[in-house]
């Protein structure tokens, strides 16, 4: 790690005490300059939805998504202009509440229908309103088959047998349809990258009518273990682009071609800093627990997921015990709570140096589905989030304190 990333953690947590989330501001800004070449690059906010993020995001002209009302909210305190011509803001899911419809068509946000429900529900409430269709082509891809977001095991997107009904329905309601979005998952290996290029000009054949774009979805892969290699984004935009050029020819339309990342921009950008509470020995098992749990990353529990994790003294040192055989868990009160899992399985013990209590804990790119995942579980607070941007620190979330969490059961009263 590099030591002013460490001096950095370390004077974050004098002030804002363990644990915590540390996000770099530089790196995100490196991944949107990668993407570039794309003309919309639509942030999926659920990787971290933080509103101080999304505003350095929405400073370099990058757009949102959003899944709920929630995330709505998020993204107009943010700044991000809504409107049916604006396309800053877009709704993504595969269900709406009646609340949420109310504000998209209060607002004029374009909604990214993920099943025919939606899109009648959508447009016998706000005939006319402007749509896209996720398709799901019939396969899927995610570095955990729970990220798995196409076939048909998949809750999600509309069944590719079910476009011609869907646009029976945009025509019934009037809907204004502006564009096909295929998202097949979450770390995605692009061995499957022409396959959903393929797909999408299948769907755009069988729509037959001008468009306004297509979306590639999200899904792109971020390396987590050291050495695992980047993805070539050069590669991904020409197969992307050649499919915008061949689905322009069909539908005698210019469209843009959107892109929507989560991981990509912000995964390696972040770290979970903890720190050390004991060091345990348990017949020849050495564990060190962590005053973070799955409470607060879930990754690892939920998917087997790796993140790297290195140890550091309270002045910045790197912890110099000797190697062994380690397990990093946190403090919950269920046997699951461990950082280090075999991708699958279950307690993963690790080479690393036997720290101290008071020793530090980073556990690496934590930035994407860390914060925006943690729970209240064991009633722990939420932790706070700090960032470092051109070597200056802000702290853009509060730790969450007990009473507020309790605050809402405070009343009890009869329905
Ligand atoms: N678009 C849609 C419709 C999505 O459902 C998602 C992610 C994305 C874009 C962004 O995907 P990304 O570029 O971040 O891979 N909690 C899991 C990941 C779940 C992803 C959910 N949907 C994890 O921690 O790995």
């Amino acid at each position: 790690m590099r030591p002013d990333l460490i001096a950095a953690a370390l004077s974050a947590a004098r002030s804002v005490g363990t644990p915590f989330w540390l996000y770099e501001a530089e790196p995100i800004r490196q991944r949107v300059g990668q993407l570039s070449a794309f003309d919309c690059i639509r942030y999926a906010q659920k990787a971290n939805s933080n509103t101080h993020i999304l505003r350095l995001l929405r400073a370099m002209g990058v757009a949102v998504d959003a899944v709920s009302l929630g995330e709505i909210e998020r993204a107009l305190r943010a700044g991000y202009a809504p409107g049916t011509d604006a396309h800053e803001i877009v709704f993504t899911a595969d269900i709406i509440d009646e609340a949420t419809l109310a504000r998209v068509l209060e607002l004029g946000i374009p909604v990214n229908c993920g099943s025919p429900d939606m899109l009648r529900q959508l447009g016998r409430a706000g005939r006319g309103h402007p749509v896209w269709l996720r398709i799901n082509p019939g396969f899927g891809h995610g570095h955990n088959r729970k990220t798995n977001t196409g076939g048909p095991s998949s809750k999600h997107g509309i069944w590719h047998e079910e476009l011609e009904e869907s646009l029976h329905l945009v025509d019934e309601y009037g809907l204004s349809l502006i564009g096909l979005h295929m998202h097949i998952g979450s770390g995605v290996d692009y061995a499957h990258l022409h396959r959903v290029c393929d797909s999408m000009l299948d769907a755009v054949r069988r729509v037959g009518r001008p468009l306004q774009a297509i979306s590639a979805g999200g899904g792109l892969s971020v390396p987590y273990r050291p050495g695992e290699p980047e993805i070539d984004i050069a590669e991904y935009y020409a197969a992307w682009n050649e499919t915008r050029l061949e689905a322009e020819r069909i539908t005698g339309s210019r469209l843009r071609l959107e892109l929507e990342p989560g991981r990509y921009l912000v995964g390696n950008a972040g770290l979970l800093v903890a720190e050390i509470r004991a060091v345990k020995k348990v017949a020849d098992n050495h564990f060190v627990l962590l005053d973070a749990g799955f409470s607060d990353l879930a990754r690892p529990i939920i998917y087997g997921s790796h993140h790297e994790i290195c140890f550091v003294t309270q002045v910045g040192q790197p912890v110099a015990g000797p190697i062994l055989p380690i397990a990093v868990a946190g403090p919950l009160c269920e046997a699951g709570d461990v950082f280090t899992q075999h991708d699958g399985g279950f307690v993963e013990f690790r080479d690393l140096p036997l720290p101290e209590i008071g020793d530090i804990a980073v556990l690496r790119d934590a930035g994407a589905y860390g914060a925006t995942m943690s729970s209240n579980y064991n009633t722990r607070p939420l932790a706070p989030e700090v960032l470092l941007d051109g070597g200056a620190l802000s702290v853009i979330r509060k730790r969450q304190s007990i009473e507020q969490l309790l605050d809402l059961e405070a009343d009890g009263g009869p329905l």
